[in-house]
């Protein structure tokens, strides 16, 4: 195997840039999906969260597309925040290159992102809702397009987002490159694959499903009502930076209210959120500003935040693989990190689904029901309980408009908007 990065048949541009990205050296995913991509075969890559499947396509188009004209690749991705992300490495390793790239997500002015296709970007990073809607519009077009990534393949293919991953299909040319990389691959991708994909190289790094390495898991059997004082109990145990997952927008704002009162710098991230808050939860999180970011699984894939300490699990997720996706938020690259999991008694058969993906148990951990914050906090919710005071203002519910559609879920069946 190369271990090194000239040993993959890139250029000195390519080299040299990753010299000034200070990788060192390729990771194994780097490695072996590099060089098939390079020759312009399709690649469906699985390789654990944190491991550098971003370059491993990134590095090989640009290679293909330098000194080429016209929108030659287009990477689709679930989320807005990822998307964003994606942007990053994309500008980095294709600018020095003359390459240009546009960003095509909702929440954004779209007639800003019309004008930017109409320059025909090398590269177009988008979720597939608003593709869809500018291809509707007759705004988008793909007459050149060599290359097509989904970037969290599984999830793309997923019925949820697969109507609309139909309608771009239709759009492109039949002759092209399709990459397909995750974490998790399933039945979805495997029949994609047979569908459209020739003879694709496929790089198997480390089995579907496999966690972060250095991520330590902890299992907690609460009952709901220990939730918030568990929660609290972690995290007065140490400093570090945690991201903290709940199943639904309202769970997520009250638990964002529940770490306000208790002093911590915190935002909340959930598709209710305007885009303006998205954006200043994310970047702040990013920054060091927030201590915790409370989110939706909106979070839960290939967001890629430095030095998140602890993921916590406050509420399982609906679809088992978004675990590994989740806990996946800590221990990137070089790092570890902690994973919490809260689980009550009646779900003990969501983690055995989650249990047998990743072919592992997850380690029990005893409720520290004795903490003093656990305790103090325990106490509170008993006395607010017996005397709940003036009526607050929408206590766990959704404040959303009448009329406004119904909230959409990590595994809903009707069709994502980006
Ligand atoms: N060869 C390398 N050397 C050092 N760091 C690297 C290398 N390749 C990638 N990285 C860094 O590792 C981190 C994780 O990479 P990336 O986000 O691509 O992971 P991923 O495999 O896509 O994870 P996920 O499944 O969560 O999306 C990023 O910060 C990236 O810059
Ligand atoms: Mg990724």
């Amino acid at each position: 195997m190369s271990d090194t990065f000239t040993q993959l048949g890139l250029s000195p541009e390519a080299l040299d840039a990753l010299r000034r990205a200070r990788f060192a050296r390729p990771t194994p995913i780097q490695t072996r999906a590099i060089p098939p991509a390079l020759e312009g075969r399709d690649v469906i890559g699985c390789a654990a969260t944190g491991t550098g499947k971003t370059a491993a396509y990134v590095l090989p188009l640009v290679e293909r597309f330098a000194g080429k004209k016209g929108t030659l690749g287009l990477v689709l991705a679930p989320t807005r925040e990822l998307v964003q992300q994606i942007a990053e490495p994309v500008r980095f390793f294709s600018e020095p290159r003359g390459l240009t790239h546009a960003v095509v997500i909702g929440g954004e002015d779209m007639a800003a992102q019309v004008e930017a296709l109409k320059e025909r970007p090398t590269f177009v990073l988008a979720t597939p809702g608003r593709l869809v809607d500018l291809l509707e519009a007759g705004a988008a077009s793909f007459p050149n397009l060599q290359a097509l990534v989904l970037d969290e393949a599984d999830r793309m293919l997923d019925m949820g987002f697969l109507p609309q991953i139909e309608r771009i299909l239709a759009a492109l040319p039949r002759r092209r490159q399709t990459l397909l990389f995750s974490a998790t691959l399933g039945p979805d991708v495997s029949r994609f694959a047979r569908e459209q994909l020739h003879q694709p190289a496929r790089v198997e790094v480390t089995r579907s499903g496999t966690p972060a390495e250095r991520a330590e898991q902890r299992l907690y059997l609460v009952k709901p009502e220990e939730k918030t004082p568990l929660l609290l109990s972690l995290l007065a145990a140490d400093e570090a930076t945690a991201l903290i997952f709940t199943r639904a927008k309202e769970r997520a704002d009250k638990v964002h209210r529940a770490l306000q009162r208790a002093g911590y710098r915190c935002a909340v991230l959930h598709a209710d959120r305007t885009q303006n808050q998205r954006k200043q939860a994310m970047e702040g999180f990013r920054e060091g500003t927030y201590r915790c970011l409370v989110a939706t699984d909106i979070a839960a894939r290939g967001l890629d935040v430095e030095e998140v300490g602890h993921v916590i699990n406050y509420d399982l997720p609906h679809a088992p693989e978004d675990y590994v996706h989740r806990i996946g938020r800590t221990a990137r690259a070089e790092a570890s990190g902690m994973a919490s999991t809260f689980a009550t008694q009646r779900e003990a058969a969501t983690i055995a689904r989650i249990e047998r993906i990743m072919r592992a148990k997850i380690p029990r951990r005893p409720v520290p029901r004795e903490d003093p914050v656990f305790q103090a906090e325990r106490e509170r919710l008993l006395a607010a309980q017996r005397d709940p005071g003036p009526p607050q203002q929408a206590q766990g519910v959704s404040q959303r408009a009448p009329g406004h559609a119904p909230g959409r879920h990590a595994r809903t069946h009707k069709p994502r908007r980006g």
